[in-house]
């Protein structure tokens, strides 16, 4: 990843980490007084969050893959963001994201290549048969910070089932949208655009892998990759592609977005592994954002359960 010294928020103090339920009065009491004329008064942490414009989640089951960690604040995942689409700083989604997807517009997800079920659909349609569900995730950044977020959203294995692959689909591609207007970022070179990144079917497959819509019970702001993004807890951060308009059955490994960036540095596998260091630096620790002290990072983020038999004889050097 490009790194740019900024005010990290795991460097504000924990006194202003506010959680959701202090944040959602703030931002009550934001609109009052802005009505009333007192937003001269008011510090600078008004963040350009929309959150008013999003819907909520309701009648979640929670699944039984939760951790029972301490949660991120809402505040923090959704400031805290890569999102190069809207500039390369940790703040820049936040901020240019606030009126994306632009709601005017439909939002269609393709699916194809080797499947017997290719189409073309409104994401809404899309997702109406899948029962959501709140699973609390920790998420590894590749960067060394990390964060616990309750994501909303259904297995991707559900979604995969009903598109029927064949026998010739080894590998998934998701695209993200191609769209220079809406999202500024992709006027720069910063990576070859539209993002792509990839999984293996059975990683694919697997029942931790989510196709998520919402977080914090509400559906996802434009920083978190609305309407709908992938989220694979034991790998890195940067698997887990946002605004995903494509999903495309394939035969040969896909060439991801990262790989094309640097692929001495970021592998197609990218599992979480704190024996397998990063070219230029150490994944041995992590920073959970709020927390001062590093801790250990676990192998394949604590998922070993779930996904050690995905890679059992692999060379984890080799394929990072
Ligand atoms: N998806 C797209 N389309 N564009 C991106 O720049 N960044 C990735 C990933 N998905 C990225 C993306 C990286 S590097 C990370 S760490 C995560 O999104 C960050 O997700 P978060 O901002 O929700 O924490």
């Amino acid at each position: 990843m490009i790194f740019f010294r900024k005010k990290a928020s795991w460097e504000i103090p924990e006194s202003e980490v506010t959680d959701y339920k202090v944040y959602q009065n703030r931002r009550q009491f934001l609109n009052n007084s802005l009505a009333i004329g007192l937003a001269a008064a008011l510090p600078s942490t008004s963040y350009a969050i929309s959150n008013d414009q999003v819907e909520s989640l309701t009648n979640l089951e929670k699944s039984s893959f939760s951790s029972d960690e301490k949660q991120t604040p809402f505040e923090s995942i959704t400031t805290y963001n890569n999102f190069y689409e809207f500039g390369t700083s940790k703040e820049s989604p936040s901020l240019y994201a606030t009126e994306f997807p632009d709601r005017t517009k439909p939002w269609n997800i393709t699916i194809d290549g080797e499947c017997d079920k290719p189409g073309t659909y409104d994401y809404h349609e899309l997702i109406k048969p899948f029962a959501l569900e709140e699973r609390i995730y920790r998420m590894r950044c590749v960067e060394g910070w990390s964060m616990v977020i309750p994501w909303v959203g259904f297995p991707l294995a559900d979604l995969i089932k009903q598109a029927q692959p064949n026998s010739k689909a080894k590998y998934v591609e998701f695209t993200t949208l191609l769209d220079p207007e809406q999202m500024p970022g992709q006027n720069r070179r910063v990576l070859d655009w539209p993002y792509v990144e990839g999984l293996r079917i059975d990683e694919a497959m697997n029942p931790l892998t989510l196709l998520s819509v919402g977080l914090y019970g509400k559906e996802l702001l434009g920083q978190s990759g609305a309407p709908i993004r992938l989220v694979v807890p034991w790998k890195y951060g940067f698997k887990g592609i946002k605004s995903i308009v494509r999903i495309r059955f394939v035969e040969k490994m896909p060439m991801t977005a990262w790989m094309k960036a640097n692929a001495g540095e970021y592998g197609f596998y990218s599992n979480v592994n704190p024996n397998v260091d990063h070219p230029r630096w150490s994944q041995a620790k992590e920073r959970r954002i709020g927390e001062f002290l590093k801790r250990k990072t676990l192998m394949f983020n604590g998922y070993s359960e779930q996904v050690a038999d995905l890679y059992a004889g692999m060379d984890l050097k080799r394929y990072f």
